[in-house]
């Protein structure tokens, strides 16, 4: 197949620079190099080419194919050599006006009808236009690092943008093998954005002193699924990416409080610990390994008491059964016995309000997090609150723990660990078709294959339940009294048919 663009130009020839350029070559297109370093899109040329040895080494790649993308990977020494681009993207450095200042010198160099695109993760793609005198074709053309890897691309308009431009960008992203989605020029596009809930509420968790950061990983990663826990994603990450990103997007928004940064990772990125780079972040790393602290160990438990479980527990039956089937001795009366362990389940409410609204004795309340479909994760959580006896927290643990399954004893907070940050990554995301950044089926897409998610936001909201995510919202809102919480009204509107529904209300 033919490329949409013959020629393209490549400026700026780093990490994300390099990528692009060698999807752009495999596409069929003539791709040249252009870096203002001296020396670096040559260098920029031999990396890709060994890229493509390897791949025909691994059998990935015919030889013969090798050697034609080789043939059309060409070094340009200026910006005048980009003449014949019909499209050309920049990957240089992320400043507002060293971008515009290359667009704006690009404009007197190429056609009219080149196609101008930004790389820019963080910048508005209508401000680096602002200067241009073609602005219909210039649009945000946002990969993800490592190029050839991640296989989406969000494709931007900014407010002047031809649509032609942006469905031919969408058409060629396939061309080179990825899956476009097309965003709204806003702060942090679509993935960027979606991805705030995760960290930040894992982070405001931590502050709360609930669970140290190991545990919520853990929580996380056997929960819910996901592959890398929060922390684990920032180590990786590092802070001095991260943190800034978080702090871009939340001033962007002119301080919106789901957004919120948070102290702990401003601290750490003054202090160094930036992550697996640096050697140290939230956890150490030796020879590159992660070292992981252990667990805290089963109890071992003489007498287990009674249990008995509050009647506006949430997924009552199965927690019945699943104690049944544990071994427990289940109290069925309407109170507990003066020696039995209550469990409590709430969604989003914090364990101490439940023993006190329900007038349970707080010394013997354990709450467990059921938010979850117990045979669907492979992990159990359990919270005290502060009045919570030793004897009763270790029996919970114990009972729970019984048939090998992994338990986390957290502190009391409003929600769970789970809870918490499922229910922020919902809301966050139905906030974002709430403004109509992109449709629904974008978010998901570009979320899965961008974040690397279990399931797109939408698609986790109904897995766990909209009307549960909303009570967990609704409810840590009454805790916190903290407009982070509030749900979009968007989630609110979808909460009862579900929300990964493709069809235009
Ligand atoms: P990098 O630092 O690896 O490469 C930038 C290259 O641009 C360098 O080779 C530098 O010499 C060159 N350069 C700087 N100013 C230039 C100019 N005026 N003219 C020509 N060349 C110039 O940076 P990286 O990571 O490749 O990022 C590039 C862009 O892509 C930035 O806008 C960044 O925000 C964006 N981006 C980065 C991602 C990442 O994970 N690294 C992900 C998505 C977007």
């Amino acid at each position: 197949m033919k490329p949409i663009y013959k020629t393209v130009g490549i400026v700026g020839t780093g990490a994300m620079g390099r990528g692009i350029a060698q999807i752009a070559a495999q596409a069929g297109s003539v791709v040249k190099l252009m870096d203002n370093q001296a020396g670096a899109a040559e260098k920029a040329r031999e990396a890709i080419c060994a890229q493509w040895d390897k791949l025909v080494e691994k059998g990935r790649m015919e030889t013969t194919a090798a050697t034609s993308h080789k043939a059309s990977l060409l070094t340009a020494g200026t910006l005048a050599d980009l003449a014949d681009c019909d499209l050309i993207v920049e990957a240089i450095v992320e400043r507002l006006d060293v971008k515009k200042a290359l667009f704006a010198e690009l404009e007197t160099i190429v056609s009219a009808q080149t196609v101008l695109a930004t790389n820019t993760s963080s910048l508005s793609v209508t401000a680096i236009a602002a200067a241009l005198k073609h602005p219909e074709r210039f649009a945000g053309y946002h990969f993800f690092n490592p190029v050839p890897l991640m296989k989406v691309v969000e494709v931007i308009a900014g407010l002047k943008t031809d649509a032609a431009v942006c469905s031919a960008l969408a058409d060629y992203a396939r061309q080179m093998g990825h899956t476009p989605v097309q965003a709204q020029d806003t702060p942090g596009f679509i993935v960027n954005h979606a991805g705030r809930g995760y960290g930040t509420e894992a982070l405001r968790i931590v502050s709360e002193g609930v669970a140290d950061f190991a545990t919520i990983d853990r929580i996380l990663r056997d929960q819910a699924g996901f592959k890398l826990g929060p922390f684990e994603l920032m180590d990786l990450t590092a802070l001095d990416v991260s943190h800034p990103v978080m702090e871009s997007i939340y001033h962007q928004y002119y301080e919106e409080a789901r957004y919120r940064p948070s102290v702990i990772t401003a601290q750490r990125l003054a202090g160094g610990m930036l992550g697996r780079k640096t050697g140290e972040g939230f956890y150490r790393y030796a020879d590159g390994v992660m070292q992981l602290p252990a667990e805290a160990p089963v109890p071992r438990v003489a007498e287990m008491p009674p249990v008995w479980v509050s009647p506006r527990a949430s997924r009552r039956s199965e927690l019945l059964q699943l104690l049944k089937n544990l071994g427990a001795k289940i109290e069925t009366g309407q109170s507990a016995s003066p020696q039995a362990l209550m469990v409590v389940a709430p969604l989003g409410f914090d364990i101490t309000t439940v023993a006190v609204v329900e007038r349970l004795d707080p010394a013997r309340t354990v709450g467990i997090d059921m938010l979850i479909d117990d045979a669907a994760t492979r992990r159990r959580v359990l919270a005290t609150n502060p009045a919570t006896r030793t004897d009763m927290r270790d029996a919970a643990h114990a009972l729970f723990a019984r048939d090998g399954k992994a338990v986390s004893v957290i502190r009391d907070s409003g929600g769970f660990v789970t809870q918490r940050v499922v229910a922020t990554i919902v809301n966050i995301a139905s906030d974002i078709c709430q403004q109509g950044i992109c449709s629904p089926k974008d978010l998901e897409t570009a979320v899965t294959l961008g974040l690397g998610y279990p399931l797109g936001p939408l698609a986790m909201g109904d897995r766990y339940g909209p009307t549960n995510v909303l009570e967990v919202l609704f409810n840590m809102q009454t805790v916190y009294g903290d407009q982070r919480y509030r749900p979009s009204p968007w989630l609110r509107r979808r909460g009862a048919i579900g929300l990964s529904l493709m069809h235009e209300e």
